[in-house]
């Protein structure tokens, strides 16, 4: 066994018949009759199984019986052409060493039909089946993608902080970071309120909600950057598209205006799905077939479709209409409302039945860096509209002006203690620049066909669960 080396099961099923092969991997299923059993062997390199035919005579029948699905094994034989259909080559067997076994009556993946819902009990385990399989292998080729993307294109990568002093989004829903000691009472200043002085940091700090103001820094010194990392937020939404914990993907680019920002931001999606296409199509076949038959055509459709540009206006306008003919929402329709998903999915499921992006936003439901347009009322903010999943990103123009900017976040009472250093941005050399953030387990939503966010990611962060 020793002098075979190891091929990975994706490439032995591109292998020439003909050869002494070794294979090592986890065993899906055994089946067989009475002289001959049928290894499936997955080793998580692609969604494919190799199989091993087993001459039972040949083998001793404790080991045999050992060979239970989940059990590593590492096979050494002959790779033949396949007589049965649905492979083009299989292993027969000549030796076969058990790594370890596994008791059937205690594995937690052992059922066939198994929920998503009991999976996400046992999500230390569910990395084995074939769907989390699929689900990682395609979030690992979008991560590589989206690197080459923006690389492709001269962005610099720039590594914004997980710990930080500001609260880009404002919305206060950030996870504090502190050494203080919670079992005794907190300190106080004289004022009476907390005195982080003791803190680790000697302030207060939390968890990133967004890399956005320190990617603004990057943008206007080295012209074009993203981040690619986790972010936080605290925000009790306990949906199938909220994480506590997610990654997202923010590019800040110098001289953009809100045009250039959605013709990218559009192409930018394209590229992914098209990567996709391209590079995960076993996968994605896979997950079109047992949980999504339109998934594939839903691919190929974005790629395919100009997007459509709404006015936030246009939008309320279509909305109200379909009210009028009968339409309910359980959320209410009006200018300056913040729209709902079941608003979103409407104009892009129903009415346009393709990908939207809306822009010319009421400033007061965005937040205070946006770029606030001449009538005083709306900003040069941008969701992209995904089907299925409603925002799949946000992003907008910055307010360049320092006046305009300033004036902003005193109108909104904000501490400028912590964003001066931001503010600086606009004080020195100030420049038109745009970016937007897609969340990645949001495209990943998308591009597997899931339907809850929980399962495109190893281990979800919700409200109450932080297992593992
Ligand atoms: O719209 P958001 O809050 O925008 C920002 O954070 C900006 N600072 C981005 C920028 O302009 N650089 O979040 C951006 C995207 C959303 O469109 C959504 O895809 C995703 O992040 N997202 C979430 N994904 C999973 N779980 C959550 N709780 C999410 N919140 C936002
Ligand atoms: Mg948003």
């Amino acid at each position: 066994m020793d002098t075979v080396v190891r091929t990975k099961v994706k490439d032995l099923l591109k292998s020439e018949a003909g050869q002494v092969v070794l294979a090592k991997g986890w065993v899906r299923t055994k089946r067989g009759n009475k002289g001959v059993a049928f290894i499936a062997l997955n080793d998580g390199s692609t969604i494919n199984n190799i199989q091993i035919v087993v001459d039972k005579t040949a083998f001793p029948e404790e080991l045999l019986a050992k060979i239970t699905t989940g059990a590593c094994i590492g096979v050494t034989g002959d790779l033949v052409e396949s007589l049965g259909g649905g492979q083009a080559v299989e292993i027969q067997a000549k030796s076969i060493e058990l790594y370890g076994e596994c008791d059937p009556m205690r594995y937690p993946i052992q059922k066939k039909d198994i929920t998503m819902e009991y999976l996400r009990t046992v999500a230390h385990m569910r990395m084995r089946t074939n769907t989390f399989g699929a689900v990682l292998r395609i979030r690992n080729q979008m991560a590589f993608a989206i690197h080459q993307y923006f690389h492709n294109k001269g962005f610099v990568y720039l590594n914004t902080p997980l710990i930080t002093e500001s609260d880009c989004e404002g919305a206060g829903q950030m996870f504090q970071v502190t050494t203080l000691d919670l079992t005794q009472p907190l300190p106080k200043t004289k004022k009476g309120d907390i005195d982080y002085s003791g803190d680790f940091f000697g302030k207060q700090t939390s968890l990133t909600v967004s890399g956005q103001l320190e990617g603004e820094l990057g943008a206007t010194a080295l012209g074009e950057i993203y981040t690619f990392g986790p972010t936080f937020r605290a925000e009790n939404s306990n949906t199938p598209r909220h994480l506590a914990e997610f990654w997202m993907i923010e590019p800040e680019m110098a001289f953009y205006d809100i045009v250039d920002n959605m013709n990218l931001a559009e192409d930018f999606i394209k590229s992914l799905v098209k990567y996709a296409l391209d590079n995960c199509y076993d996968d994605i076949k896979f997950l079109n077939d047992k949980y999504d038959p339109e998934l594939l055509e839903r691919l190929q459709g974005v790629i395919g479709t100009e997007f459509v540009r709404l006015e936030y206006t246009e939008g309320i306008k279509i909305l109200e209409e379909a009210i009028a003919n009968g339409t309910k929402f359980e959320y209410p329709v009006y200018w300056g409302v913040d729209l709902q998903s079941e608003h979103e999915r409407y104009l892009v499921e129903k009415h346009f039945q393709k990908p939207v992006i809306l822009t010319g936003y009421p400033k007061d439901i965005k937040a205070f860096y946006m770029k606030q347009d001449e009538n005083g009322k709306t900003v040069r903010a941008m969701d992209v509209l995904f089907p299925k999943i409603g925002e799949i990103i946000g992003g907008s123009e910055r307010e360049a002006s320092l006046e305009k900017l300033e004036a902003r976040i005193t109108e909104l009472g904000m501490s400028r203690k912590n964003l001066e250093w931001y503010i600086d941005t606009r004080r020195f050399g100030s420049c038109p620049h745009s970016g937007f953030g897609l969340g990645f387990e949001r495209l990943l939503l998308f591009v597997t066909g899931m339907s809850n966010i929980r399962d495109v990611i190893p281990f979800p962060r919700t409200p109450k669960n932080a297992e593992y």
